[in-house]
C-alpha cells in the first residue's frame, strides 16, 4: 500500500511516499538517492546492506520501509561529521581493512551499531558480532583488528 512514511534519517526528518512493503535499502539508494548501502545477497546473508535502526543493526534488503517509520535511522553518509570520517572509518583505512571495498560500509555500519551498544566490545564480542558480515576479499582479519583498535580507545 503507498503511503507516507516519516522517519529520522542520518539526524535529518525524512518523509517518503512508497509501497509501505518495499525494502528500505531499494528506498534509500533509489527515492533517497543513499547509494553507500550496497545490495549484495538481498536475503539477510551477507550484512551489506547494513543500517542501523533505533541503535540496532538491521538488513535493509530483508526489512520493509513501514519498519522504520518514526525510528532513527542511520546509514554509512551519516556517519562522517562535516567531511570528517568517524574515528571507525579512519580505522578501517588505517588498517587497510578492505580489498574491493564492496562489504565494507555494512562492516563499518554493523561495528558502529556494536560500539554505540558495547563502547569497549572486546575481541570476542567484536567477533561474535561481525560473524555474519561477509568478506569475499579475505580481509577480516584486518576489519576486527580496525574495530578492536577504536573499542580500545586507541583510533585516532
Ligand atoms: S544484501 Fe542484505 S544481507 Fe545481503
Ligand atoms: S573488501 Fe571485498 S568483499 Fe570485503
Amino acid at each position: 500500500m503507498e503511503r507516507t512514511i516519516s522517519f529520522t534519517l542520518n539526524g535529518k526528518p525524512t518523509q517518503v511516499s512508497v509501497d509501505d512493503e518495499r525494502m528500505l535499502l531499494w528506498v534509500l539508494r533509489g527515492e533517497l538517492g543513499l547509494e553507500g548501502t550496497k545490495f549484495g545477497c538481498g536475503e539477510g546473508l551477507c550484512g551489506s546492506c547494513t543500517v542501523i535502526v533505533d541503535k540496532t543493526a538491521v538488513r535493509s534488503c530483508v526489512t520493509p520501509v513501514k519498519d522504520a517509520a518514526g525510528r532513527q535511522v542511520i546509514t554509512i553518509e551519516g556517519l562522517s561529521q562535516s567531511g570528517k570520517l568517524s574515528p571507525l572509518q579512519e580505522s578501517f583505512v588505517k588498517h587497510n581493512a578492505f580489498q574491493c571495498g564492496y562489504c565494507t560500509p555494512g562492516m563499518v555500519v554493523n561495528a558502529h551499531a556494536l560500539l554505540l551498544q558495547k563502547p569497549h566490545a572486546s575481541r570476542e564480542e567484536i567477533i561474535k558480532a561481525m560473524d555474519d558480515n561477509l568478506c569475499r576479499c579475505g580481509a577480516q582479519t584486518r576489519i576486527l583488528d580496525a574495530i578492536e583498535e577504536v573499542a580500545k580507545g586507541g583510533a585516532r
